[in-house]
Formats: structure tokens, sequence, C-alpha cells
């Protein structure tokens, strides 16, 4: 069987060749397809990132409009989807709702008229519909259904919040700042949701069960699901009396579980990019939008603590992307129990760029090895 290396976590292990995103952690730097994620901020749109993800290069006005047309088109799903998601239980978590119906598109999907490409598109497409029914069952609203006129994220918004006879009044303020959360959402290499997509496409599992399989991932705590810890552990940081300092010596005591969510992370050894982004876009929604919000206050001030603290400094623990992102969804009216949802529809362009390109590089069924440390053969 030969030499087995033993890395838990993969910490050291590269198992792809990839060319769609590329982080320098020391220097805090992150490309897709070789542009700087603060240039694609400044000048793309979130469905133009979508296409540069999944085809190498940005698009020009045909390939755009196409592109954009394409999806509009595959905005309906099946009415039967409707009937399943009345049966689950309303305190069921937004991503195990998101999760499943993701999985029973495939139930409903004709693979036989359908080309490969497409299949991106109808994901594309159809996630913000699954995602926005999640919403408005947990909410008490009816169904609401896409409309083609609007943007992509526009038409996210408003299938969330239309009240059925009320018309429905576009924020421009809302729709970029949310836009631009999408668009640095939308790949970070080899994360755990990411290789998950990766590994369970190279058994030739189709594209919307892999992609189901990531969303679970990217439920998780110490992956996704950080967005809404962090907005917990802040709402508790203020019931609590709001002394942060013990908050982040509880962080340092290595007896207690408990971490300082939203910071760190496995590859930044120096300031998420993306965090300081998130952390701008906050501050400009917060203030256009005239909220006063103690939970951003906090933030901002539980960040200047932490970062100046020899355990942080030592350990070169930073705010990741999840820190300042649940400030902006909740200035939105997105519910903390939705925020890991929106984090899935901004990286599923970068999941399925991943499973394409393990697709086109023919790579072998994902199988790591293991150190056995059981019982040697022993008789009943
Ligand atoms: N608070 C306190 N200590 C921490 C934290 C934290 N947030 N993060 C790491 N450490 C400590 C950890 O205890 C360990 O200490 P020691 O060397 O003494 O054992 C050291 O720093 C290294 O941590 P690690 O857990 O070995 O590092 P990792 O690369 O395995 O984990 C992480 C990375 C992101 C899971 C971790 O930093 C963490 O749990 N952060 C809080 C959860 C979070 O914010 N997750 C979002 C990640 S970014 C977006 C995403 O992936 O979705």
């Amino acid at each position: 069987t030969g030499f087995i290396t033993f890395d838990p976590g993969f910490k050291n292990t590269g198992i792809v060749k990839s060319s769609i995103s590329f982080i320098d952690g020391e220097k805090g730097i992150l490309l897709y397809r070789g542009y700087p994620v603060e240039q694609i901020i400044k000048k793309c749109s979130f469905i133009e990132t979508s296409y540069l993800l999944l085809n190498g290069e940005l698009p020009n006005t045909e390939q755009l409009n196409f592109f954009s047309e394409k999806i509009k088109e595959f905005n309906s799903i099946n009415h039967k989807i409707y009937q399943i998601l009345d049966k689950f239980p309303v305190f069921y978590h937004p991503m195990g709702i998101l999760s499943s119906l993701t999985c029973i598109l495939t139930a409903f999907t004709d693979y036989i008229n359908i080309k490969e490409e497409d299949m991106f598109l109808h994901l594309l497409a159809k996630l913000p519909v699954l995602a926005a029914l999640t919403y408005r069952k947990k909410v008490g609203l009816p169904p609401s259904y896409a409309d083609k006129d609007l943007y992509y994220t526009s038409n996210l918004l408003k299938m969330f919040f239309s009240i059925p006879k009320k018309c429905y009044q576009i924020n421009p303020i809302i729709t970029d700042a949310l836009d631009k959360l999408l668009i640095l959402h939308a790949d970070h290499e080899q994360n755990c949701s990411t290789t998950t997509v990766r590994l369970l496409g190279s058994a030739y599992v189709g594209l919307f069960s892999s992609i189901s399989s990531g969303i679970s991932a990217l439920w998780g705590r110490l992956h996704g699901g950080a967005n809404q810890a962090v907005i917990e552990m802040l709402e508790n940081i203020i019931k609590s009396g709001g002394n942060i300092n013990k908050w982040v010596d509880k962080a340092k005591d290595k007896k207690d579980p408990f971490r300082l969510m939203g910071f760190g992370h496995r590859i930044y050894k120096n300031f998420d990019p993306r965090a300081k982004i998130v952390k701008k876009i906050a501050e400009k929604i917060i203030c256009e939008l005239g909220i006063h919000d103690p939970i951003l206050e906090l933030a901002k001030k539980l960040e200047k603590i932490a970062i100046q603290d020899p355990y942080f400094i030592e350990k070169k623990l930073y705010p990741n992307i999840d820190f300042y992102s649940g400030i902006i969804y909740q200035a939105i009216g997105i519910p903390k129990d939705m925020f890991t949802v929106m984090f899935a529809l901004g990286r599923l362009p970068g999941w399925m760029a991943h499973w394409k390109e393990m697709r086109l590089n023919q790579e072998p069924i994902g199988r790591p090895r293991q150190i056995y440390i059981g019982y040697k053969k022993r008789n009943i």
C-alpha cells in the first residue's frame, strides 16, 4: 500500500490543480480567474462574476445578455416542489430545507433533454427561487414568482420581500450591497463545501446532488454557519452586559470551547481581504438606510480589542468574511437563520465552476487513505 502521509484536516495537502481562484494568505490577496476581488467588486455584477468563474473570462455584452436571458428562462420550478416545501416543519433550519430542495430538483429534471452547460444556468436561476420560498414559508408569506424584467439580485430581493397586492419598491442601496456581498462569497478555492462538491462529483454524482451536499457542508458553524453564530455571539455580549474583554478572555481560555466567531482562517494569516470590504459595505448601508445599529458599533470595538491582543496577534487571527456580513443581512431584513442561505446563493457559481473543472480535468474519484489504529486481527 506504500507510504501514507498523515494530514488531518488536509492542512498541507493539495488535492487538485485549479485555475478558478487564488489566495495568498500571508499577504491577504484573493483573485478570481486572476482578477483581484477589489477590482471585480468595483467593475462587475454578480452575474458577470458568475460567468467569469464558470467560463474563465469576463463576458462581452452579447455573451452577458445571452447568459442573463437564459437564467431568466429557467427561473420557474415544478409545482410539486411547493407541496414538498409545505411538508417541512416550520422550525426546521432554512439550510436543511435548501439542501433538501436542491437535491429534490433532481427528481424534476429532464436530464435527457437538458444540455450539461444549461444545468449550471438552471441552478443559478432556481436556487434563489428555493431560497425565497424557504424564507416566505418561515415568515408565513405566500409563494412568490420570479420577475423576468429585473436584474438577478433585484429579482432575488423581490422574490423574498414582495407582499401580495402591494407594489414592490426596489431600493438600489440594498440591491448594490447584496450584489457585492454575493460577489465576495462567489469562490474561495478548496474550502470545506467546495471540496465536498468536487468529491461528490468525482464519484459521478450529478450536479444538483453535489451542490446539495455543498450546502450541507456550508451549514456548519466553523464554515458558512459562522455568519449566524457571529450575530448570536454579539447579541449575547450585549445581553450579558457588554463586557467585551470578558468574551475575548473566554475565547483565549483553552479549557473553554468558545471561540470568537468570525475570527481566524485556515489560509489567511493576515486580514481577509473580503472582510475589509464587507466592513465598508456594512458601514455604508447602515449610514445610507439611517439605521442605528448597536451591533455594528460593538463589532468594531470587538475587532479593535481582539486584533491588539497578544493571543490573536501570535496566532494570526483576524476577522474573516463572516464577521460583518450578518450586519448587512440584518439591515436588509434577512433573519439570522437565513444568513447562511445567502452565503450559499453567493457561493453557488464557485461550487459549479469547481464541479465543472473537476469533470473537465477527468479527475479520479476522491478517496483518501487512513492510518488504522484499531485492533489487530482477533478472534471472536
Ligand atoms: N477564537 C479563538 N481561538 C481561535 C480561533 C477563534 N476564532 N480560531 C482559531 N483559534 C486558535 C485555536 O484554538 C488554535 O489554537 P492552538 O494553536 O493553541 O491550539 C489556533 O488558533 C489555530 O486554530 P485551528 O482551529 O487549528 O485553525 P484551523 O485552520 O483548523 O481553523 C477556523 C480555522 C476558521 C475553523 C477557526 O479559526 C475557527 O474556528 N474560527 C471561528 C469560526 C469562523 O469564524 N469560521 C468562518 C471561517 S471563514 C468563512 C468560511 O469558511 O465560511
